[in-house]
């Protein structure tokens, strides 16, 4: 079986969502929560950006140890510097630099030539490769660029050093067979192609995000860029969830593994949801409240019968517990730890206490206590902890 790495930027391109806007504390949560669930590669902040997410590179940096952790540069010395500083005390230090290379990028935005944009990128890989043991380098609006320009550049960042090559969809603008036409052009084209690892990053603008990322997995690509609940601009990132998912429910198709702890997905997608404020929308794919819920009598009798007539995934798999138990006023402490056990929180004894308590207070005011409530009290909790 072929082994793709996943690569989570719900940090960085996820935090880019409007309105969103994580602290330290909140970013460490999330990114311990990412090791938990498997991710290969962490990318935590764009340190150039702000002294404060160049301080929360550094915090992840420095606990991280389970996950490879990353950070985005642009194609400019002093970004390159700021991400070094963040990402020094890793264990591997990683960096993820870009430019981009469409027509419309190069002349509108950077008013480079293609020549002078293949020059900086050259230089600025090398100049990142004598800092870092690990380079990534984006072709930014990879999908709307020339295809023998980008076949070029990414023969030069190649020989320049880069060892991960990303071809992002940046404006959600491929459909799933160009898409994936693009890998095999690239697998075809690129002469030293076989050295790196081509990386996909689909953006949602059209809905295609999934399918998109799923041909270039089926063309080539080792590595698949995305966020949790498909949070980013705009439209947002693919959501890795439910690539895992599909992957893992398709491998009869896909022949495809990972190192994802698919059952700590729920989990991972409460807290991104909680801390940046960002409603899942409950038809979600995977993670939404009703993505296991039955409401039509022909449905609910199958399910009966046989679950496999309606469901094709069970929550078990993403860790949702199925227990039905309702928890409410007359609830005791135990099917409180139980419950709380249950949905994959450790708690010690006096967070354990605190939660019980706001929940006994909910519980008067509420007749019954949804899941998502007690997401919110246990991760409160855990936050404090
Ligand atoms: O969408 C995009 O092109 C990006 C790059 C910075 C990789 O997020
Ligand atoms: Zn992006």
């Amino acid at each position: 079986m072929r082994k793709i790495d996943f690569y989570d930027t719900t940090l960085r391109d996820g935090e880019q969502s409007p309105g969103v806007n994580l602290n330290t504390a909140e970013k460490l949560e999330i990114a311990k929560q990412l090791e938990r669930l498997g991710m290969d590669v962490i990318e935590a902040g764009f340190p150039a950006a702000s002294p404060g997410d160049l301080d929360a590179v550094r915090k992840i940096a420095s606990t991280i140890k389970n996950s490879s952790v990353t950070a985005l540069a642009r194609c400019v010395k002093s970004d390159i510097d700021a991400a070094w500083e963040a990402l020094k005390v890793a264990e591997c230090p990683r960096i993820h630099i870009f430019l981009a290379t469409s027509d419309i990028h190069m002349k509108y935005k950077l008013k480079q030539t293609p020549e002078q944009v293949v020059n900086t990128a050259v230089e600025m890989i090398k100049y990142a490769k004598s800092l870092f043991p690990v380079v990534q380098w984006s072709a930014e609006d990879a999908f709307r660029s020339d295809r023998a320009f980008l076949a070029h550049i990414v023969e030069q960042a190649i020989n320049a050093g880069a060892s991960i090559i990303n071809i992002p969809d940046t404006v959600g603008y491929a459909t799933p067979k160009e898409y994936g036409e693009l890998f095999k052009y690239l697998k075809e084209n690129v002469p030293n192609i076989n050295q790196v690892k081509l990386s996909a990053h689909c953006h949602d603008d059209l809905g295609m995000a999934v399918a998109n990322t799923l041909a270039a997995i089926e063309n080539g690509a080792d590595q698949v860029e995305g966020t949790i609940n498909g949070i980013g601009e705009r439209a947002g990132n693919v959501a890795l969830e439910e690539v895992a998912v599909a992957l893992y429910t398709r491998k009869d198709f896909y022949n495809i593994q990972s190192n994802l702890t698919l059952n700590e997905i729920k989990r991972s997608s409460q807290l991104v949801s909680q801390l940046t404020g960002m409603v899942i929308q409950p038809n979600k794919a995977v993670v939404g409240k009703n993505a296991f819920a039955h409401e039509s009598g022909i449905h609910q009798d199958g399910v009966l019968k046989e679950p496999t007539t309606y469901e094709i995934i069970t929550p078990e798999l993403i860790g949702e517990a199925s227990n039905n138990l309702v928890l409410g006023k007359h609830s005791g402490r135990h099917a409180f730890q139980d419950r709380a056990k249950l949905m994959g929180f450790d708690l010690d004894q006096e967070a354990l206490n605190n939660a019980f308590k706001e929940f006994k207070k909910l519980a008067d005011r509420k007749k019954e206590i949804t899941t998502e409530d007690l997401w919110t009290i246990l991760t409160n909790q855990q936050l404090k902890d």
